[in-house]
């Protein structure tokens, strides 16, 4: 792994200086961070799924990202179309963890409208932390959500999970970090709502075309987010890019 704008780093080095969180914080809601791949052409999945783009580093930077959030937080149709598990971490992570005052692993944020979720999945059944289901208080979920043991449901909005408000109660339960992996809808919203810190796109070395979505995928922002590169690190063809959402 090579640091494009540290030439002379130790390569042993490079991903947790990559993946350092910032000093800064994001004020009265937890920082927000991104992490996304697309192809050369943009695409974020093939057939369906984002792990045709993936490879060694980019798993490696996945879980080095992981290891450092409070919370992981993801759409629905990520959850299916990826099949999400529990978090998972090594010895040496569950320890930095702890030294850090923060749960083994993080938990699994799961926003959804129709709760049309694989409930008997280990992701809702067997997470230590428990999953947290975030839905909006108005609608009532499948009669197989009751049967999920590992499930903390929580109602915030209506219609919709209001994003912002969604954050500010991960927040008054002491949530500092959340990392956000998708999908771009999801993303779209994070955005929108003023709540986002940070971006890491991976660009993975290939071609795609078809008509998978974009990193974002919602109304078109107004002012666009300018953003400053903070961070870039190439391996085996990948390019790792971490941008820091500049103040409006
Ligand atoms: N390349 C990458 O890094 C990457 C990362 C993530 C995902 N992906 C790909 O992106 C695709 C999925 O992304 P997507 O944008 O279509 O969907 P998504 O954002 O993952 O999920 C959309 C679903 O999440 C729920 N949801 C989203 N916002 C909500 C809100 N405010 N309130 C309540 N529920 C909300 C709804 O679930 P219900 O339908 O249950 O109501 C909605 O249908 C998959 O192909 C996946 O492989 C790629």
């Amino acid at each position: 792994m090579r640091d494009l704008l540290h030439p002379h780093r130790d390569p042993s080095e490079v991903l947790s200086a990559f993946v350092a969180p910032a000093q800064e914080r994001g004020g009265d809601r937890p920082r927000v961070r991104i992490n996304m791949v697309a192809s050369v052409d943009g695409a974020t999945a093939v057939d369906g799924e984002s792990r045709g783009l993936s490879g060694d580093a980019d798993r490696a930077v996945f879980h080095r990202l992981r290891a450092e959030a409070d919370v992981v937080m993801a759409g629905a149709a990520t959850v299916r179309a990826d099949r999400y598990g529990p978090a998972k971490a090594d010895d040496a992570v569950r320890a930095a963890r702890a030294a850090r005052g923060q749960t083994p692993v993080p938990a699994v944020v799961v926003l959804t409208r129709g709760g049309d979720l694989p409930w008997e999945a280990p992701l809702f059944t067997a997470a230590d932390p428990a999953t947290v289901v975030a839905h909006p208080e108005d609608v009532t979920l499948p009669p197989a959500a009751a049967d999920a043991s590992a499930v903390r449901f929580v109602g915030v909005g209506r219609g919709s999970v209001d994003v912002a408000a969604l954050l500010a109660v991960l927040g008054a339960e002491g949530v500092a970090q959340v990392l956000c992996e998708g999908g771009p809808g999801l993303i779209a919203q994070v955005a929108a709502a003023g709540c986002l810190d940070e971006a890491f796109v991976t660009v993975s070395p290939r071609l795609v075309s078809g008509d998978a979505s974009r990193m974002m995928r919602g109304p078109e922002l107004h002012p666009s987010l300018r953003l400053r590169l903070a961070g870039l690190v190439e391996d085996d063809g990948f390019l790792f890019a971490r941008y820091h959402v500049e103040a409006p």
